[in-house]
């Protein structure tokens, strides 16, 4: 089947990885990958790898991606990143609003848009995450928590921006898991999250921005989800972190 949208298999790498193995993990995959035209590869390192990753990839297939950035372009923050200092090492996508970051470091739809935008300030493509937890899946409200979230994290985008930006959905409930969405709960959200961009933006810009999934991805599972209509790529961690289980989702999905 002939996607109108190319794909994009992103590796979330997650707090795993010293430089000496990323710089292993990466070789491995640029030597796995090097055919491969027909897909988006990108790796998001620790920030600590990033500089020695980004000399690797440089010559190859497989572009950069950060975990996170800070929403100030620079000054007194503490601990953080700017898009900027991203750009350094030849980053082009950022992660936003992953659900960790969301649980673990309290961060808002709100500031998710507003790191949007400094994402696309910087030239910077956004993969700005949305999903529901298990508790309100099982209570009906998967529609309504993925329309509140998309509505506060897209908040001021312009049309130009949402089709330079991606958005991942990741079910809270199959990240780490092993419990993996079906294609057709997959399907289903994504087709979901396109609808509610037409009636936020337009149709046209809904029909070009790239929907990834997430959650308990591995090459056993890649094809068929990666197969449905509206999923156009997945955000993978686990199955990232090592050479077979990355390139076998990128090959599979193909
Ligand atoms: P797993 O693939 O380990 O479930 O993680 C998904 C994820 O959070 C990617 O950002």
């Amino acid at each position: 089947m002939v996607k109108e949208r190319k794909l994009i298999i992103a590796g979330n790498w997650k707090m795993n990885k010293t430089v000496a193995e990323a710089l292993d993990l990466v070789n491995g995959l640029k030597r796995e990958l090097a055919a491969v035209k027909e897909v988006d590869i990108v790796v998001c390192p620790p920030f600590t790898a990033l500089s020695e990753v980004s000399k690797v990839v440089l010559d190859s297939n497989i572009r950069l991606g950060a975990q996170d950035m800070s929403q100030h372009i620079g000054g007194a923050y503490t601990g953080e990143i700017a898009a900027g200092m991203l750009k350094e090492f030849s980053v082009r996508y950022v992660i936003l609003g992953h659900s960790e970051r969301r649980q673990f470091n309290g961060e808002t739809d709100a500031l998710v848009a507003t790191k949007a935008a400094a994402a696309l300030g910087a030239s910077l493509k956004p993969i700005i995450c949305v999903g529901e937890l298990l508790h309100q899946r099982e209570s009906g409200q998967t529609e309504a928590v993925i329309e509140a979230q998309l509505e506060g994290s897209l908040k001021g985008l312009t049309k130009g921006q949402l089709e330079e930006s991606i958005i991942a959905y990741e079910p809270v409930w199959a990240i780490g898991t092993g419990k993996v969405a079906t294609p057709q709960q997959a399907q289903e959200v994504h087709a979901y999250i396109r609808r509610r961009l037409a009636i936020m933006f337009d149709e046209s810009t809904a029909r070009h921005v790239r929907i990834q999934y997430g959650g308990s991805v591995k090459s056993s599972n890649a094809r068929e989800l990666m197969s449905q209509p509206d999923v156009d790529g997945a955000l993978v961690g686990g199955a990232s972190l090592e050479v077979r289980g990355f390139s076998d989702i990128v090959k599979n999905s193909i």
